[in-house]
């Protein structure tokens, strides 16, 4: 089934500090000045009931079991689904923060079964294209205000690193590995021409689900 006019889901994934939050705001700006109408979210979204658990969780105050906490991540994407599909059906882009492959690489990298991990997120809104800011780990530590949450440790996100980079060439069709030692401007210049050609070709092109 073909669709009208609809949005693109731009996502970005990376370890924790590679600069995940600034280039989704240059994007956000790039494809508004182009005007294309851009919403910005993130996961997890904190506001929300899902979002409130884990935020105690990830700052400390409250101890879960991994795959508990494994699944409220999940459930915190599964609560806006209804919200990105109608925005996307709407003509609307969006650009999210972290998405499914940040909950399978994070618990993933605790030791839990990668396709466990993986299992609650079928059936997600599949995004057109995820960029991937790939860092070399040794550079993870220069990067300001490391250290604070959870998961902000070095060996970890080492950890971490490693599942992204699986699933990097697992779903290698839609995924942009971006190396993330680039400069600001340099970085954006490479997902704002990606995105921007993109944008064009998901006109009539329907939704798709994680599989
Ligand atoms: P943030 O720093 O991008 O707000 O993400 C908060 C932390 O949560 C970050 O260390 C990555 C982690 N995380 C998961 O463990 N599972 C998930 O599904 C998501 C979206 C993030």
């Amino acid at each position: 089934m073909s669709v009208g006019k609809r949005g693109a889901l731009f996502v970005f994934e990376g370890c924790d500090r590679c600069g995940k939050t600034t280039q989704s705001r240059l994007l956000a700006e790039f494809l508004k000045s182009k005007g294309i109408p851009t919403l910005s979210m993130n996961f997890p979204e904190r506001e929300s009931s899902t979002g409130q658990v884990i935020n105690s969780y990830l700052t400390n105050s409250n101890d879960l079991p991994d795959e508990v906490i494994h699944l409220m991540f999940s459930a915190n994407r599964w609560e806006y689904m209804n919200k990105i599909r109608k925005e996307l059906l709407a003509g609307t882009t969006l650009i999210v923060d972290r998405y499914s492959y940040s909950g399978v690489a994070y618990t993933a990298a605790k030791g839990l079964d990668f396709d466990w991990c993986y299992a609650p997120e079928r059936g997600l809104i599949k995004p057109d294209a995820v960029f991937y800011l790939k860092t070399a780990s040794d550079n993870l530590l220069s990067r300001g205000k490391y250290g604070e949450e959870r998961y902000e440790k070095l060996e970890f996100q080492q950890k971490v690193a490693e599942v992204f980079n699986r699933i990097c060439e697992q779903e290698s069709s839609y995924w942009h590995q971006i190396d993330a030692n680039q400069s600001v401007a340099e970085i954006h210049t490479q997902i704002s021409g990606i995105a921007e050609k993109l944008q064009q070709q998901v006109d009539g092109q329907p939704l798709n689900k994680l599989a």
